[in-house]
Order: structure tokens, then C-alpha cells, then sequence
């Protein structure tokens, strides 16, 4: 890990202490040590396959594995939302679950903190960028891009399509030749079919879950607290509270 992701590390860690937020659905620093030359070395929790991997080799996630996996990660961000922070490249390679179905996310290389003096921020992977981050739009509300992703994640690991949700072109995020309105009109078209897909093959609440955390409109999007709240979780709040993960 580099140094200065390292550094991030500790301190995203330190604020989820301060927050007093639980680090279940989070890949967690071990240790640390000083290696020959100097060199800082990070020793992370093992978090099993990452999702991407996981739907490739055993099939797209479905019923009560989708819903616990995707309770969790919304856990985690949630967690990094409370303390502060945005992690900014949640996608299906940053999420790993492991043999008993525990979920972690990783990868905290583009995490910051969530701070509305700064510009918006513009790292991560396009096809998992909102609309307002693909533009960087300033006047826009930031900390809802973890919650645009985790929505463009869960349709790609139930469908099992072998591309993005979201046909993002360069045109769209590198030189903005695209005007934002057409934009977001082709995401729109793509959110619609993912929605109807979604609902036949899962039902109406996981199709609702993932629309609502692809609103177009920042302010009207779901935030990771208000995702974990989604009616589609109701039936696995009860056993979650009793097992104290929340
Ligand atoms: N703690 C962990 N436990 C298990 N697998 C992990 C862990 N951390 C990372 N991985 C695996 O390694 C991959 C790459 O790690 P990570 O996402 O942290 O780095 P990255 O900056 O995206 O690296 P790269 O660009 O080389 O993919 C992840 O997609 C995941 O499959
Ligand atoms: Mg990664």
C-alpha cells in the first residue's frame, strides 16, 4: 500500500472510532510496521473474493444473498458517511465478501473527506460516476457519489451483465463534448432498463432500491443512511439488530 494511502487508512480508522461507528463492513488495519529503507508496510484484514470476482465465478448474486450483501456494503459506506468521509470508487472489485457471507470494502485509495469547501472531486471509475461527478458540478450536493454507485454495483452483480450499468462515454467525463442534459438523458434511458430488468428478476422493492439510489438528482437521491432504511431490507432489520452489526 502506498504512504499516502496508508496515512488515509489511520486516519479514516481514527474518525470511525471518534464517530463510534462499527468497522464490521470495513477492511480493517492489523498493523503496521517499518520495513528495511524506511518503508511504512500496512497489514489488512483478509476480506475473501471481491464481488466482481465472486459473480463471475459463482453467477450473479440473487434473493437473500443479494439483500445481506448489499445491507452490508451499504453498512460500510455508511459507516465511512458518518465519519466523514466519501470513499469514491465503490464498484464491484472494491467490495469483498468472504466464505460465511461477511462483506468489507476496500480499496480506500480515492477516500476523502467529505468537506463542502473543496471542489468536487472527480477520481474514481466513470461507469460508477454520477451525473454531477462526471461534470463536476459544483453547485451540486458531493456526498452522494458512494450512494450512485452502490446503486450501479447492485444491478450489475444481480443482473450478471458482463458491462457497466451505465453506458459512460468520454465525451461525458474527459472533455464534457457531451452537454450534461444528453447525458443525463442516455444514463436515464440505461437506469430504466436496468430498473425493469431488475424487476422482474428480483421484485419490486430490490428494483426500487436500486432506482433510488440512481436518481439523477443528487438532492433527491438516498443517502447511505437513508439506504440502509429502504423498505427492500425490512425483513433482515430484525435479525441484524439482534446480532448487533448495526
Ligand atoms: N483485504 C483484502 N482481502 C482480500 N482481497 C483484497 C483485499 N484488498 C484488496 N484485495 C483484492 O485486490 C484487488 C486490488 O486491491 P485494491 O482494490 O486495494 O487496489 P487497487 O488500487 O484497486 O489496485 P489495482 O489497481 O491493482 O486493482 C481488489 O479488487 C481485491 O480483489
Ligand atoms: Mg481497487
Amino acid at each position: 500500500m502506498r504512504k499516502k494511502e496508508c496515512e488515509q487508512m489511520i486516519r479514516i480508522q481514527r474518525s470511525i472510532a471518534e464517530t463510534g461507528g462499527n468497522t464490521d463492513n470495513i477492511v480493517n488495519l492489523v498493523a503496521l510496521s517499518r520495513g528495511k529503507s524506511n518503508k511504512k508496510y500496512a497489514l489488512m484484514e483478509y476480506g475473501g473474493d471481491d464481488l466482481e470476482y465472486s459473480s463471475l465465478h459463482n453467477g450473479p448474486f440473487s434473493g437473500d444473498k443479494l439483500k445481506s450483501t448489499f445491507f452490508q456494503a451499504a453498512n460500510g459506506i455508511n459507516t465511512l458517511f458518518k465519519a466523514g468521509y466519501q470513499h469514491h470508487d465503490i464498484k464491484p472489485e472494491n467490495i469483498l465478501i468472504n466464505d460465511k457471507g461477511v462483506v468489507k470494502i476496500c480499496d480506500f485509495g480515492f477516500a476523502t473527506k467529505i468537506d463542502e469547501t473543496e471542489p468536487m472531486v472527480r477520481s474514481g471509475s466513470p461507469g460508477y460516476m454520477s451525473p454531477e461527478k462526471l461534470y463536476g458540478l459544483t453547485d451540486y450536493p458531493k456526498d452522494k457519489a458512494d450512494s450512485w454507485a452502490l446503486g450501479c454495483t447492485f444491478a450489475e452483480i444481480c443482473l450478471g451483465d458482463d458491462t457497466v450499468i451505465m453506458p459512460v462515454t468520454r465525451d461525458m467525463y474527459l472533455d464534457h463534448k457531451m452537454p450534461y442534459q444528453d447525458a443525463v438523458d442516455i444514463l436515464k434511458k440505461a437506469r430504466k432498463k436496468a430498473y425493469r430488468k431488475l424487476r422482474k428478476i428480483e421484485g419490486e422493492q430490490a428494483a426500487d432500491f436500486f432506482w433510488a439510489l440512481t436518481e439523477p438528482d443528487p438532492d433527491k437521491r438516498l443517502s447511505p443512511s437513508e439506504a440502509l432504511e429502504h423498505p427492500y431490507f425490512d425483513d433482515i432489520h430484525t435479525s441484524y439488530k439482534l446480532t448487533g452489526l448495526v
